[in-house]
């Protein structure tokens, strides 16, 4: 820590910066602070959201402006303020989404009114980054290109929209934008389109004049005016601070911001172990996740000298102080302006930065924190190696030095040459020459914004005429701890002459030389082998291109798939207008507006984690570090020493039950630990940052036992949570019919049997589980959560605490995403932050970092089938015996109704003569997994779906025949005794087929493929049938309470969560209806246990069905009182009618209640029953594009057709069909949950755990909702829709699947082929059988290794 002469000679010892216009001047914070902190706990700016706190998804993005210290000129660029460290922001202006536009003014920005009307938030949390995303874009560029929007996005995910509407918002601010869309975007009709039909035509004649083609219009947008922007702080400008020196001390931290290199080096001299802090994307993480030494941070970021960039006779000189985005602009101009053959290395570095994290980072990060990092997964490093760059290296004692980077700079496992005492002041990239060859290459699990699985940089300079190689170069990154070069295949190949004979010898070589074992860290060793031999196979075809050798198909071959810029976006959204005659006040059926989308923009609506109290103290938990032991002691000493901390707790505080759900979870470990993370007690502290050190001092030791980590352990170990299992027998549901077939395999000739596995899938709900609870009097206790089942969590509350249900009151006013992961975890949260809060009589803020969420909250189950099927002669389903495993974590939670779903749905839309379906929950040290979106049912579906795929394949069946032959028709029944009325699955077929084109496209893509050699094409059909209603009867009910008060305004309170599905917008249309006023009259604020009690949870899909009912039976009731006034005076208003019923003592309040059908099958002995109160179904094709060398694929276009009953309002439906086809593709193709054998969980955050991003969305994206399909079990004739359709995800599967087996096909790999999910790159790349693959030895024996990771 400086003197206090040192911090004097700084200019600024006060951290001053402008937010949204107001200045800010804070004398007094630790500077280890993020922006992001900052700006939600001290600014109460809130709408600038957490969603990981590790960069990886964009809620909080925000906009920097500054002037560039060299020159004078104003930027504006995006950054992750988890990232930002708040001191790095001295001199700046933030400008956040509050900032830019705001509900209460009524005053959108063009950006948040675009995406608000387009249907681009459902539950929000996501919405304030992309908006603050796409407003950095638009002040640098007004007209951007879509590509350029694209890009912009690159760091921002979402998990409820599917992206389309966003896309679909902000590419209207391109040059072609702004209500052209709606020309420009296709009908998914094609030339069948009935804009392109002449009138007379008979095919004319039969479209439906109500049929709607988009949901929205932009035409009456306010148009984007940039003069209109906030302008920069004159006084940022006029005091110069981008030139003045800043420091900040604060109780013996420091944060330092030079001006002059001399003062850099006097520090770094002074105090070799500071940390020198450019983007900080580094140390943020090092800082989160390790709690570094961070007392003495050095910015550098302002010196002139860092940001200089020169060109010379060899190549480009950087300054270290450029952001990767700084480095890629100046890189693209000298691409523009010097000869092509001299950029090379530069074109190379640009289009990796495309895959360099995701746009927010890159505007931050440096090239410095790359280098220093020395990740060996680094993306650039490969490429400094291969072209020969240097650094500058300098220290205030040996002055400069030049290195060059190559195999002696990385000294070993993110270690470097690098001095303490030297800082990198720049790089020297040099030229490439006439005969020279270079390019780079990355795969990642995610093709955007994700690290890297392999890197590779190749050189060849060859002579052009004898082909003879002069040098050679091959950087590798993933395959060592360090970046290596490919030293020994290099030195052999040096003289060589680069034709075929070579590329087998490197091949060969490259193998050699870069074997790993097979349990090696970060795993994948078959497939990380083979992508160094595709990697180099690719550039030996772009060079043999560039040198003219003919016989190798270059189409595309060194780009990814879908580059080199994705195809221009389309959509159609076609749905049914209400009849004409309905009233226009009426707005049931109609596409309006999530009640909170305005506020969604604005960042205005407040979610529980955005919510303060005084007093309030935090919690963190204290997690076991091992999966399975038993606790030996907890030592909390250092912990409590902590200044801020101010309790810890653990099972000792319980005063009631120790344990909740129903007695089977411990709140806190008693004695023994069963899974990984597994909470141990909790550290309370001022606030939430200090709480985490707290915890993380926590000392605990545990005697570890062998833990049962994957479902085929737990079958060898007998370990079931469900010994008996669940069954179901169409035997015993056909019987009243006398229909049994005779149940005998021997006589089936057409059997095919097999196994197969599907992975489980994380919620990753944007914003994470959190709760406050308040103590009241007495015993009361009030809980403000996330959760999705705000009974469950009001049961545990009382449960730990003793005390009966009217003494707890929980509320919800809105979640962040919730998708069954906030269903029956939640309790867990609300019971521990109770249990600090009746301890210390103060309110408790819980907010789950995304890592312990992802931890401890469990996940979509994985599953594990064995099958045997027949068919008959006529190729119909025969018989079936199918026995699934579910991986069920420790406890059994919701893993019954998850398996009794899986059996209930694992017959899809096919019918089985015969079936006899089971299922067993294994028992592991894990997580216990939960609901999930589908909650088991496109688990059951996926078996089926290999079932078909496998016997097709293997009896040479058309799959499209056998499932049509196969289909379910009216009236059918299902093997657990449901009766299928109004069962459109054939006409969603049908219309899909249609939609799509299937049948000429597939044709086209097979003449791609006939000519595409390594990048194929698949297209598939797929369909799905979901029951609807929660398979345990008693919470089929719901209940509501509608108050009107004499100005004629309406509060409705019901049972169900708003969680983004549009919940609260369609019990408002249902109000506005019954109660036939306009729906701007209606309101709800939240939902409430002292509201509406026993509230099941918001799940199952049933939610608008339930509490559609319980509002329409309140208001219903309410109309029959104000019945006689209206009679009284029917030329009156509802004003007046409201008024006089008051007058006459008339209650004005009235509860309402609502059940739908369900009839339990018995699971135990397989009898059926009609289970669910309807079907809803659908249908999907998909096509894809893969990239066969890589294992990258790109979801070229999809067309859903789905049955939802009359919608009640078809933006909100359809936005949920789009959001959970796209959740679905995500689970089936990237969404990788990976334990390690001693149940160590990896995939802990966005870093490592990868959801589609809007560059995953399809480009082509086509819904339909099926024409004239009512519905008598539900309100209005709607069906559910939030689950339903996210099994159609798989449909990119199986199409994925299709291009694997033409690639298979033709490399002399016939016949079925067994592919598990998820389609990972990986597992898509090493099914692609070749002369590649064939090079890379198989596995050894399992029982001679310990794999990096399990299949659970
Ligand atoms: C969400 C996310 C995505 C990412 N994706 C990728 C990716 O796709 N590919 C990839 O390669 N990396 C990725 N990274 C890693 C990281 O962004 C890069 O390594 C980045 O270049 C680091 O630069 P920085 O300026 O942020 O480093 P910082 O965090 O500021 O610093 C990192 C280290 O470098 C040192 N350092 C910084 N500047 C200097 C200097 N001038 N002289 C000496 N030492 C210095 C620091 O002291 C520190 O030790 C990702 C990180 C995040 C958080
Ligand atoms: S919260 Fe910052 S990127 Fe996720
Ligand atoms: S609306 Fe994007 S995460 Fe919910």
């Amino acid at each position: 820590m400086g003197s206090k002469d040192e911090l004097n000679d700084y200019e600024y010892q006060h951290l001053v910066f402008y937010v949204n216009g107001k200045r800010i001047d804070e004398p007094n914070i630790d500077p280890r602070t993020t922006l992001a902190a900052y700006l939600r706990d001290n600014l109460k700016l809130t709408g600038t959201k957490i969603g990981c706190n590790e960069g990886g998804c964009g809620a909080c993005a925000i906009m920097i402006s500054d002037l560039d210290p060299v020159t004078n000129q104003i930027r504006h660029y995006s950054s992750n303020a988890c990232l930002t460290p708040v001191c790095a922001i001295f001199g700046k202006a933030i400008t956040t989404a509050e900032g830019i536009g705001t509900v209460v003014q009524k005053k959108l920005h063009p950006i948040q009114e675009r995406l608000a009307i387009a249907h681009g938030s459902q539950c929000g949390f996501c919405t304030p980054g992309f908006v603050m995303a796409m407003y950095s874009l638009l002040r640098n560029n007004p007209k951007p290109t879509e590509k350029e929007v694209d890009e912009a996005l690159q760091g921002n995910l979402c998990r409820c929209t599917g992206y389309r509407p966003i896309l679909e918002a902000y590419y209207t601010f391109c040059e072609n934008g702004m209500g052209k869309i709606k020309e420009e975007n296709g009908c998914a009709m094609g030339e069948n389109c009935c804009k392109n039909k002449k009138s007379g035509d008979k095919k004319t004649q039969n479209v439906d004049p109500n049929q709607n083609k988009k949901l929205t219009s932009f035409e009456t947008c306010k148009p984007y005016d940039p003069t209109q922007e906030l302008i920069f702080p004159p006084e940022l400008k006029l005091k110069n601070f981008h030139k003045k020196s800043f420091v900040l001390s604060n109780k013996g931290l420091a944060w330092y911001q030079p001006t002059s290199l001399e003062e850099l080096l006097r520090l770094k001299r002074k105090y070799p172990h500071a940390r020198i802090i450019s983007g900080n994307s580094e140390l943020a993480i090092e800082l989160k996740f390790r709690f570094i030494d961070l007392s003495l941070t050095i910015n550098p970021k302002q010196i002139t000298e860092m940001r200089e960039h020169k060109i010379d006779k060899n190549g480009i000189y950087l300054g270290m102080g450029l952001s990767l985005t700084e480095m890629k602009n100046i890189l693209n101009k000298y691409i523009d302006e010097l000869p092509e053959h001299q950029t090379a290395v530069f074109r190379s570095v640009c289009a990796m930065l495309h895959y360099f994290a995701g746009i927010h980072v890159r505007n931050m990060a440096s090239v410095a924190g790359n280098i220093a990092t020395a990740s060996p997964i680094s993306d650039l490093n490969p490429i400094w190696m291969a072209c020969g760059a240097k650094v500058h290296l300098l220290s205030e004692e040996r002055g400069e030095r030049v290195v060059l980077i190559d195999e002696n700079f990385f000294v070993a496992y993110r270690r470097t040459i690098i001095q303490p005492d030297e800082i990198l002041l720049g790089i020297h990239i040099p030229f490439t020459t006439k005969t020279q060859h270079f390019r780079a290459y990355k795969q990642s699990q995610r093709r955007e914004d994700d690290i890297a699985i392999v890197t590779a940089a190749i050189m060849a300079d060859i002579d052009p005429k004898t082909h003879v190689i002069n040098d050679l170069k091959i950087s590798l990154g993933g395959m060592a701890p360090t970046t290596k070069l490919a030293l020994k295949t290099m030195k052999d190949l040096k003289g060589k002459k680069w034709d075929k004979l070579l590329l087998e010898d490197v091949l060969i070589k490259l193998q050699d030389e870069f074997k790993l074992p097979p349990g090696v860290p970060g795993g994948m060793p078959r497939y990380r082998q083979a992508l160094t031999l595709s990697f180099f196979f690719k550039f030996f075809v772009f060079v043999s291109n560039e040198l003219h050798i003919a016989g190798y198909d270059h189409s595309g071959i060194d780009q990814p798939v879908g580059e080199p810029q994705l195809e221009h976006f389309t959509s159609t959204q076609i749905y049914h207008d209400v009849p004409s005659d309905q009233p226009a006040h009426d707005p049931v059926g109609r596409p309006i507006m999530h009640q909170s989308g305005e506020k969604h923009v604005t960042g205005e609506a407040l979610y529980s984690c955005d919510l303060q109290y005084p007093d309030m103290l935090y919690m963190a938990f204290v997690v076991s570090p091992v999966a399975a032991g038993t606790i030996d002691y907890v030592d909390i000493t250092e912990a409590l020493e902590l200044p801020g901390v101010v309790s810890y707790i653990d099972h000792n505080d319980i005063p009631g039950d120790k344990r909740i759900s129903h007695g089977q979870t411990p709140v806190f470990a008693i004695d023994e630990v069963f899974y990984h993370c597994h909470p141990i007690g909790a550290i309370i502290a001022k606030d939430h940052e200090t709480a985490r050190r707290g915890a993380y001092l926590v000392k605990v030791n545990i005697t570890p036992k062998v833990p049962i980590v994957t479902i085929d352990q737990a079958i060898k170990e007998n370990a079931y949570l469900n010994p008996d299992g669940y069954h179901v027998h169409s035997s015993l549901a056909i019987e009243k019919d006398n229909k049994i077939p005779e149940n005998d395999w021997s006589k089936y000739s057409k059997v095919v049997s097999g196994i197969a596995r599907m992975g489980g899938q994380e919620h990753f709900y944007l914003e994470t589980n959190n709760c406050i609870a308040i103590p009241g009097e007495d015993q009361e206790m009030e809980i403000i959560s996330s959760t999705q089942a705000i009974n469950d969590a009001q049961l545990d509350v009382c449960s730990v605490l003793g005390v009966p249900q009217h003494k707890v009151s929980v509320k919800v006013r809105r979640i962040g995403g919730g998708f069954g992961g906030k269903e029956s975890v939640c309790g867990l949260f609300a019971a521990a932050a109770s249990i600090g809060a009746y301890k210390l009589r103060k309110p408790i803020k819980f907010v789950l970092e995304r890592f312990d969420d992802m931890a401890i909250s469990g996940t979509r189950h994985p599953f594990y089938y064995e099958y045997k099927v027949a068919l008959d002669e006529n190729n119909k389903l025969l018989d079936a015996e199918i026995t699934s495993y579910s991986n069920g974590g420790y406890t059994m939670e919701l893993s019954k109704g998850v398996m009794e779903r899986c059996i209930t749905h694992i017959d899809n839309v096919y019918k089985f003569q015969n079936a006899d379906f089971h299922g067993y929950v294994c028992k592991t040290n894990c997580a216990s997994n939960t609901a999930f979106r589908g909650f088991g049912g496109p688990q059951g579906m996926f078996c089926t779906e290999i079932v078909m795929k496998h016997l097709a394949e293997d009896l040479d069946i058309d799959v499209d025949e056998l499932r049509w032959n196969n289909m379910y028709e009216e009236g059918d029944f299902t093997p657990f005794g449901m009766h299928l009325y109004s069962c459109n699955i054939r006409r969603c077929w049908t219309e899909c087929i249609e939609m799509s084109d299937y049948h000429n496209r597939k044709k086209q893509i097979e003449e791609f493929n006939k000519n595409s050699r390594y990048r194929k094409r698949g297209i598939y059909l797929m369909p799905t049938k979901f029951g609807i209603g929660f398979g345990f009867k008693q919470l089929n009910q719901a209940g509501a309470l509608v108050h009107v008060y004499t100005d004629g305004t309406v509060l409705v309170s019901h049972g169900g969560m708003e969680m983004g599905q549009g919940l609260h917008t369609k019990m408002l249309q249902i109000a506005a209806r019954c109660l036939d006023i306009p729906i701007e009259l209606v309101h709800i604020q939240d939902t409430a246990t002292d509201k509406v009690p026993n509230a099941s949870p918001t799940a199952a899909s049933v939610g608008s069905d339930m509490n559609g009912l319980a509002v329409q039976n309140a208001c219903q009731k309410l109309m029959e009182r104000l019945k006689p006034f209206k009679e009284a005076n029917p030329k009156g208003t509802w004003k007046n009618w409201v008024m006089a019923a008051y007058v006459n003592r008339i209650s004005l309040s009235a509860t309402g209640f609502g059940i739908i059908h369900s009839e339990p099958v018995n699971f135990m002995d397989g009898k059926g029953a009609e289970l669910y109160g309807y079907c809803v179904y659908g249908a999907c094709c998909a096509e894809v594009e893969v990239d066969c060398l890589s294992g990258d694929h790109h979801v070229k276009r999809i067309d859903i057709v789905m049955d939802i009953g009359d919608s009640l309002n078809p933006a909100v439906d359809i936005g949920q069909i789009e959001g959970a086809f796209v959740q679905g593709y995500g689970l089936f193709t990237m969404e990788e949950i990976r334990i390690r054998p001693d149940g160590t969980r990896l995939t802990r955050g966005p870093g490592n755990y990868k959801i589609p991003s809007a560059d995953d969305a399809p480009r082509h994206f086509n819904v339909k909702v099926l024409k004239g399909s009512s519905n008598k079990s539900a309100i209005f004739s709607s069906k559910a829709v939030g689950e339903p359709p996210l099994f159609l995800g798989a449909t990119v599967f199986f199409a994925i699947r299709e291009a694997i087996k033409n690639y298979r096909e033709e490399h002399g790999h016939s016949g079925y082929f067994r592919m598990d999910s998820p389609a990972t790159p990986e597992r898509i790349r090493m099914l692609c059988e070749d002369s590649i693959v064939s090079k890379i030895p198989d596995l050894p024996d399992p029982s001679t290794y310990t794999p990096w990771v399990v299949d659970l």
